[in-house]
């Protein structure tokens, strides 16, 4: 193979939960603009319908369904669907998630980060928790399995899962099931890397640090709170989906045929600490 064909993914079939806004949607992008048709499962009916006709007009092959991945069925489904109508799965991203806040403290950055009642311990609620485990950890679970029958078979497949730079760090302004799920997540992805590797199927993840989307309501689209989170990260900006781009390739491409079962943290650093 020719080295400037590393990245080639020209003609892959690509999968991806919560593709129909911030991070998933950046996935998208770069498959779509690097010739991958691609299926985008998503909740979000407006925004799936939105987001394939402007990628559609652009002259990209994306489709979209409508697919709650706590809907285990109708996921098995669409995966199935979306092999037939490639004749061939090369990628899936498990990527859809939740950030259902607040945390026990009630801003993301600043000295004053006071403490919330609501979100605190004692008035956690199970409902909130099974939710968030449900889409955030349940969901990644039954996308993996969902690929694995369909990449197994074919002794070939990527497998991406969106974690984060919570998985190891906690961040207090969300709440505590999302750091259980993200780590849950995390080692839940070495375990299916180590038992694929054998069928030549990557599982790796991608760790973002902050990450201007729509999660949370939009929160981190507030120009004020991006200012003051910059501040702490040391490459002193907040991150884009346009910073995954490269990533999402190289981990679909040839170009990582041997990597498998890491966790790669995208943050501008911020995960290093603070320096200026
Ligand atoms: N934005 C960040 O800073 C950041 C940082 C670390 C990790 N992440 C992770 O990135 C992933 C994507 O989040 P994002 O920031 O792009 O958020 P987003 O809200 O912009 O996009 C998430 C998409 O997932 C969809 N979704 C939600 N629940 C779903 C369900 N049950 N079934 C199918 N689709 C569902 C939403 O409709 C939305 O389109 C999540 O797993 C999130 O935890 C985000």
């Amino acid at each position: 193979m020719k080295i400037s064909d590393l990245f080639d993914v020209k003609g892959y079939g690509a999968v991806i939960t919560g593709g129909a806004s911030g991070i998933g949607l950046g996935y998208a992008e770069a498959l779509a603009a690097a010739g991958a048709r691609v299926t985008l499962l998503d909740v979000d009916g407006d925004r799936l319908e939105a987001e394939t006709a402007r990628l559609g007009r652009e002259g990209f092959d994306v489709q979209g369904r409508l697919v709650d991945v706590t809907n285990h069925g109708a996921l098995d489904a669409a995966v199935a669907e979306a092999t037939e109508r490639y004749g061939r799965l090369d990628a899936v991203f498990a990527n859809a998630g939740i950030d259902p806040g607040p945390g026990f403290v009630g801003a993301w950055a600043g000295s004053e980060r006071p403490r919330l009642v609501e979100g605190a311990l004692e008035n956690y609620t199970d409902e909130r928790w099974n939710r968030v485990v449900e889409i955030n950890l349940n969901g990644i679970f039954a996308t993996v399995r969902a690929a694995a029958r369909h990449m197994k078979p074919r002794k070939s497949g990527r497998i991406v899962i969106t974690t984060s730079l919570a998985s190891t760090r906690v961040e207090p302004a969300i709440g505590a099931a999302y750091m259980a799920a993200k780590a849950g997540a995390a080692q839940f992805m070495r375990t299916v890397a180590l038992e694929l590797a054998a069928f030549n199927i990557t599982v790796n993840a991608v760790a973002p640090g902050y990450i201007v989307t729509n999660i949370g309501g939009g929160h981190s689209q507030d120009p004020v709170e991006q200012e003051a989170v910059a501040r702490m990260i040391p490459m002193h900006r907040v991150g884009f989906p346009s910073d995954l781009y490269g990533l999402a390739l190289f981990l679909v491409s040839r170009a990582s045929d041997y990597i498998t079962g890491q966790e790669i943290v995208v943050d501008g650093g911020w995960g290093l600490g603070a320096a200026d």
